[in-house]
C-alpha cells in the first residue's frame, strides 16, 4: 500500500509534462527596472486572483461548472500544474501556488520558441531548456543566472505575443480578441515595448532597455503617432479625421471601445457636442447585448479597422473665434438594444461606465 502511494507519487514527475520557470521574484536582483515595470502591467495581474473582471467573467461560464479553468493556458501559463489546470476534473486555481500567481511570467514569454497557429486560438511551443532566454539584442556581458539566445526570428521580428493575442474565438466561432488577419507578420513590440532611459541590468549599463509597462498602456508620448486627429472646417460644415497607423483593430476586444468627443466653445459656451462611438456590440439569438463568450452574433462592429482614416462630418457653421476641440478616450460601455420600426435590431441608449481615458486631442480656433 505505500509502495502504491509511493509510485502515484511519483507518476507525475515520471510523465515530465509539466514545464518549469523560475518565479519571477528572482530576476528582480538584476533586473529591478524591468521587474518594476512589469509588475505595473496587466500582465503581472492576468491571473484570477489578481483581474476581478476576468474571476467574473470564469465563474458565469460552463468551464467553471465543470472545474476546468482553460483560460489558465493564456492567463496562468506558468503554472507548475498547468495541464492538470485546464482539464474539466475540479481543480481549480490555488491563490497559494507561486507559480500561478506568476501570471505571465518573465520566464515563461522569453521561453516561447515557436507560436503554431490554431482554429480557436493558436498556441505557444515552449523551450524545454530552462534559463536559456531568448532576445532581440545581443547582451554586452554573460549573465551569472542564464543564457541568452538572440538566435530566434520571433525575437527579432518582436513577434512572441501572437500566441495569446492572436485571436480567439467562442464555440460559435466569433471574435473574443481580435480578428486582424496579419498579426503574425506585425512587430508588436516597436509599439508596445519602445526602447526608454535607464540599464536593463545591474551588473552592465546598457543606457536603455524595453519598456516592459506596455502591456497595459502605450506611452503616453507616443500615443500620437500612432493615432491622430485633423479638424478642417470648410464653409458650412467641419470634418473630424481619426487616423490610425496601428496595424490591429483598435480597440482589441469588444469590452472596450473608443469614444469620440467633438466639442465647439462660443465665448466660453459649448454650442455643438457630438458623440461618436467605435464599438463592437456583440449579442445573443434574441438579440440581447451578450458578453463575448456567450454571443452569437455581430450587432454592429465600428471599430476602428488596421490603418484607417475614418472621417466625420458635421454640418455646423463655424464662426471667428469659435475653439474646436476633439478628444479621443478608451471607455467602457454600456448598451441598450432595441427593435427599430424597419424591424431591424439598433442600439437604443449607450452609457459610459466609469472614467474614460484620454488617447489623444486635437484643438483648432477658427481665425
Ligand atoms: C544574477 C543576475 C541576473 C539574474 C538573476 C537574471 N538576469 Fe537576466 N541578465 C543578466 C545580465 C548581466 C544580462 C546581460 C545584460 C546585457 O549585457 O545586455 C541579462 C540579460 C537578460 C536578457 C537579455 C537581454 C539582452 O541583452 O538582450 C533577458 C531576456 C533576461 N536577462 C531575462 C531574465 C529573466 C527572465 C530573469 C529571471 C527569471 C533573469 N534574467 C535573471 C543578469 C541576470
Ligand atoms: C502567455 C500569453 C501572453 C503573451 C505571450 C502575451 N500576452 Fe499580452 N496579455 C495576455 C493576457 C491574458 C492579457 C489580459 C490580462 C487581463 O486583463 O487579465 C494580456 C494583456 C495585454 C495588454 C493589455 C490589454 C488590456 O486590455 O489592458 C497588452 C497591451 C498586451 N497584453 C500586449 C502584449 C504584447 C505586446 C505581447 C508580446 C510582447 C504580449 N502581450 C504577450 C497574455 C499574453
Ligand atoms: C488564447 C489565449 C487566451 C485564453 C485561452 C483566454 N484568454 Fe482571456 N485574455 C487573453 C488576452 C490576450 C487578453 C487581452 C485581450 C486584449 O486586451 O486584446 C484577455 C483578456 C481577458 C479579459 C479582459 C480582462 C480585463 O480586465 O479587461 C477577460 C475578462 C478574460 N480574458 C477572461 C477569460 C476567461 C474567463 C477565460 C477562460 C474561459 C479566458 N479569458 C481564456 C487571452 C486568453
Ligand atoms: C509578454 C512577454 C514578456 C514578458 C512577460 C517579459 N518580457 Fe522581457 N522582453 C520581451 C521582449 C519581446 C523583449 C525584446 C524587446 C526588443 O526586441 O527590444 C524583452 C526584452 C527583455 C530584456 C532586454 C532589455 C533590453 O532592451 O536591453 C530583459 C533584460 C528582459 N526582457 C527581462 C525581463 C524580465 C526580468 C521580465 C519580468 C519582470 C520580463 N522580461 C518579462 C518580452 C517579455
Ligand atoms: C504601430 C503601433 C502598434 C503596433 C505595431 C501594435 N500596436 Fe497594439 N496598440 C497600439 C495602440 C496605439 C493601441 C491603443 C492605445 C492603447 O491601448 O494604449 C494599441 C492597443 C493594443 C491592445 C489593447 C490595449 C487595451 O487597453 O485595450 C492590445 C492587447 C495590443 N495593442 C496588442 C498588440 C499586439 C499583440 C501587437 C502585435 C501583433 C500590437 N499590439 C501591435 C499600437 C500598436
Amino acid at each position: 500500500m505505500v509502495r502504491q502511494l509511493y509510485l502515484l507519487l511519483l507518476f507525475p514527475l515520471l510523465l515530465g509534462a509539466e514545464e518549469i520557470f523560475s518565479l519571477n521574484i528572482t530576476c528582480k536582483e538584476c533586473h529591478p527596472k524591468i521587474y518594476q515595470e512589469y509588475m505595473e502591467s496587466m500582465h503581472a495581474r492576468a491571473t484570477i486572483f489578481k483581474d476581478p473582471i476576468h474571476k467574473k467573467v470564469w465563474e458565469t461560464l460552463p468551464f467553471s461548472q465543470r472545474g476546468e479553468y482553460s483560460c489558465a493556458y493564456c492567463h496562468t501559463p506558468a503554472a507548475n500544474n498547468l495541464q492538470e489546470l485546464i482539464q474539466p476534473n475540479g481543480i481549480g486555481p490555488d491563490p497559494y501556488n507561486p507559480t500561478q500567481n506568476d501570471a505571465i511570467a518573465c520566464a515563461f514569454c522569453h521561453r516561447i520558441e515557436k507560436i503554431q497557429s490554431g482554429q480557436i486560438h493558436n498556441f505557444n511551443v515552449v523551450s524545454k531548456e530552462q534559463r536559456r532566454y531568448f532576445a532581440r539584442k545581443a547582451p554586452l556581458a554573460a549573465s551569472p543566472f542564464h543564457k541568452i539566445d538572440t538566435s530566434n526570428p520571433l525575437y527579432q521580428q518582436g513577434n512572441n505575443c501572437v500566441g495569446c493575442h492572436g485571436h480567439y474565438s467562442n464555440k460559435h466561432g466569433l471574435q473574443i480578441y481580435t480578428s486582424t488577419p496579419n498579426l503574425p507578420q506585425v512587430n508588436c513590440v516597436q509599439c508596445h515595448m519602445p526602447q526608454v532611459q535607464g540599464s536593463s541590468n545591474t551588473l552592465v549599463d546598457t543606457k536603455t532597455h524595453a519598456y516592459h509597462g506596455g502591456f497595459g498602456k502605450i506611452l503616453k508620448e507616443r500615443i500620437q503617432e500612432y493615432l491622430s486627429l485633423e479638424i478642417t472646417p470648410s464653409s458650412n460644415t467641419f470634418h473630424v479625421d481619426v487616423i490610425s497607423k496601428v496595424p490591429h483593430i483598435v480597440l482589441t476586444t469588444p469590452l472596450k471601445s473608443l469614444y469620440l468627443s467633438v466639442d465647439v466653445i462660443r465665448n466660453g459656451k459649448i454650442v455643438f457636442h457630438k458623440p461618436e462611438f467605435f464599438i463592437r456590440a456583440l449579442s445573443d439569438d434574441q438579440g440581447e447585448i451578450a458578453i463575448p463568450w456567450f454571443a452569437t452574433r455581430v450587432l454592429l462592429d465600428t471599430m476602428l479597422a488596421p490603418n484607417e482614416r475614418r472621417r466625420f462630418s458635421y454640418d455646423f457653421p463655424l464662426q471667428k473665434g469659435d475653439r474646436v476641440t476633439a478628444i479621443l478616450a478608451k471607455v467602457l460601455l454600456d448598451f441598450e438594444v432595441e427593435k427599430g420600426q424597419d424591424g431591424k435590431l439598433a442600439i437604443r441608449k449607450i452609457k459610459i461606465v466609469g472614467e474614460p481615458e484620454p488617447l489623444v486631442s486635437k484643438v483648432l480656433t477658427i481665425q
